[in-house]
């Protein structure tokens, strides 16, 4: 597979990124953020939004899959690594690369539920809302995409290509 073309410019993304961090800090207050990154994908997008917010952040980070080798999710969810500290009474950022079906961040959501923190917000790099089968409140997106299936920038295809400075996309 090789890249068809680019969808976001790195350009693109870091001021975007720049902006979420902006917002962000501006919501919490000061307050101290546990930044819960959602492994492999969405790996650049916490240390890029994180390293601009001046509130005190913690990180965790958890592991789920649904999909296999292919381009479409199998709907079904496997939790391949659960975080490791207490997040009871803190204020959950949930990081994502991208909400797609939203299968996958309707059951991070209620799985971190059952953990009692004081908060649970989501920041996702990348929305694709024409594929929407649950509904999921994103409260700091990056960009809304169209149905196309993107790379790099931490999202790969079998694998590859995450280590792209910019989103690419596979035809
Ligand atoms: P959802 O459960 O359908 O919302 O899928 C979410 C997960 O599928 C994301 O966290 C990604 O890991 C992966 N995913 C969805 N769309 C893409 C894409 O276009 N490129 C790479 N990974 C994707
Ligand atoms: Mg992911």
């Amino acid at each position: 597979m090789e890249i068809s073309g680019v969808l976001i410019t790195e350009e693109k993304l870091q001021n975007r990124i720049k902006e979420l961090s902006k917002q962000i800090e501006e919501d919490y207050k000061g307050e101290e953020i546990l930044a819960l990154s959602v492994l492999k994908g969405a790996t650049f997008f916490t240390i890029d939004l994180t390293k601009h917010i001046k509130n005190p952040v913690s990180f965790e980070f958890i592991e789920l899959s649904s999909y296999g080798s292919g381009t479409e999710s199998t709907g079904k969810i496997i939790l391949n690594k659960d975080i490791t500290g207490k997040i009871e009474n803190k204020n959950i950022l949930i990081i994502e690369d991208i909400i797609d079906t939203g299968i996958t961040m309707q059951y991070l959501m209620e799985h971190i539920k059952e953990k009692n923190p004081n908060s649970i917000q989501v920041a996702s790099l990348l929305s694709k809302p024409s594929r929407r089968k649950v509904e999921v409140p994103i409260k700091y997106c990056g960009f809304e995409i169209p149905n196309k299936f993107v790379v790099g920038y931490g999202m790969d295809y079998d694998e590859k290509y995450r280590n792209l400075p910019y989103i690419g996309y596979i035809e």
